[in-house]
């Protein structure tokens, strides 16, 4: 079975908030449609060993943030490669509490406060079935999955149900030999440099430092 076709399905981007008592935790998803128009109705996928997942089927309110193309892609790593249970993915951003869920800072293209009514198993994944209570209008351009990995080139983890070894394994770069390649060892985004990388040079993905990243090449 070829799954590159798998390639062709659209997604948007999303970085979901959930209070988890005192705390705003959350994660970056893909996964994310509209199931019904009346009193709408939307889907979003879970990892099971998400701790997002944890915090939703405790507190049922939760929020999407739509990523733009304006919006820090940084937010996309830190939200997309720790976890809640050991890191304030919010503390260089801060947050707001609308309708009792966090919204991170920042440009989006628009939010969603949703509450989970029921929780269907998959395997590996939940797919989170939750009805639309708010909305707040955003700004700039809804980024696409595809534009994701063409243009900010980022990757995602094995956590993420669309993952692919061969399109978000860090083994794959795309960069010409005569380039210097460096993989960042957090989140597997390949830098590429004509001489040696920059000491005061950050991860666009997830912000860390020149000193977390691999030379490939
Ligand atoms: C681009 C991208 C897309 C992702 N999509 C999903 C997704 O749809 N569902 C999911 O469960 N995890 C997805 N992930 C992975 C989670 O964001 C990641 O496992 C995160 O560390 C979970 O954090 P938590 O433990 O705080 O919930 C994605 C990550 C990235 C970078």
């Amino acid at each position: 079975m070829d799954i590159t076709v798998l390639f062709k399905i659209s997604y948007g981007l999303y970085v979901v908030g959930c209070m988890d008592g005192d705390r705003p935790v959350g994660c970056t998803i893909n996964t994310c449609f509209q199931v019904t128009s009346e009193k709408p109705i939307l889907a979003i996928s879970l990892n099971k060993n998400n701790y997002t997942l944890e915090a939703i089927k405790r507190n049922r309110r939760f929020s999407l943030s739509i990523i733009a193309e304006e919006s820090d892609t940084s937010v996309i790593g830190q939200f997309g490669f720790c976890s809640s249970r050991n890191v304030d993915k919010y503390a260089d951003y801060g947050y707001d509490v609308v309708a009792g869920a966090p919204i991170v800072k920042g440009v989006f293209a628009g939010r969603l406060i949703l509450d989970a009514l029921n929780f269907v198993d998959n395997e590996t994944h939940v797919v989170v079935m939750a009805r639309l209570i708010d909305t707040v209008k955003g700004e700039g351009t809804p980024m696409t999955y595809d534009y994701y990995h063409r243009v900010v080139k980022g990757k995602a983890p094995k956590t993420a149900p669309t993952y692919v070894e061969s399109r978000d394994s860090v083994a794959q770069a795309t960069a010409p030999a005569a380039k210097r390649k460096y993989r960042c060892n957090l989140c597997g985004y390949i830098a590429e440099f004509d001489g040696e990388m920059p000491e005061d040079y950050h991860c666009p993905i997830c912000k860390v430092d020149s000193t977390q990243f691999t030379l490939v090449n």
